[in-house]
């Protein structure tokens, strides 16, 4: 469970001898805020003390065998909230179709892994892995799943994500809606897998 902060946004409340933690706390209050909207699916967010360690500097391994379908578990990478989804069939399903409304369905703008360009933005399509940081100006979106108790969206919304900060939007893939502040996709760390179950956030090399 994290721990509740107040949602506070960066414009105000900008520390820039120390930005790295400025925008975890940022990331994780928003995060805590907004953790009742998941009720729809089971996301659940955890920190182990041995990924907070290691989160200051080199990669963070996550053992990604107890993530439920549909769920999200959160880890620390760099100060930075990084999310892995364990996506159903029918999330997979929902990032079709609304192609035209996002500012760049094939993550061609932005500099991005050359495994994220691609529908699903993700190694594995069932497992996608995101910094949960908004691209306008570093909120961390919530999860806004389809079917669930989503204020401001519509009534067909896909699923996907949403920043309390300044409306912006996102699909499952972390691929921004036109006419929002955030400017790009949401950021694919670098990662691979190191076996069935587990992937390493930070590295890509091997
Ligand atoms: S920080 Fe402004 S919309 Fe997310």
């Amino acid at each position: 469970m994290n721990p509740t902060f107040p949602i506070t946004c960066p414009s105000v409340h900008a520390t820039p001898s120390d930005p790295d933690k400025r925008q975890w706390l940022i990331a994780t209050g928003v995060a805590g805020g907004a953790a009742a909207l998941a009720t729809a699916v089971p996301f659940v967010s955890t920190f182990a003390p041995s990924e907070r360690a290691k989160a200051a500097g080199g990669p963070v391994e996550v053992d990604i065998s107890d993530i439920p379908p549909g769920g999200m578990k959160t880890v620390e990478w760099r100060g930075k909230p990084v999310w892995v989804v364990r996506r159903t069939p029918e999330m997979l399903a929902a990032l079709q179709g609304h192609e035209s409304e996002l500012v760049d369905p094939q993550s061609a703008k932005e500099q991005q892994p050359p495994y994220a360009k691609n529908p699903a933005r993700a190694i594995k399509p069932e497992v996608f892995v995101a910094i949960g940081i908004c691209t306008h100006l570093g909120c961390s979106p919530s999860d806004a799943p389809k079917g669930g108790n989503n204020p401001g969206l519509p009534a067909d919304w896909p699923g996907g994500f949403f920043c309390p900060c300044h409306g912006s939007t996102f699909d499952g893939a972390g691929r921004v809606y036109r006419n929002k502040p955030a400017p790009t996709n949401l950021e694919i760390p670098p990662h691979r897998y190191a076996g069935a179950t587990r992937i390493l956030i930070g590295d890509d090399t091997a």
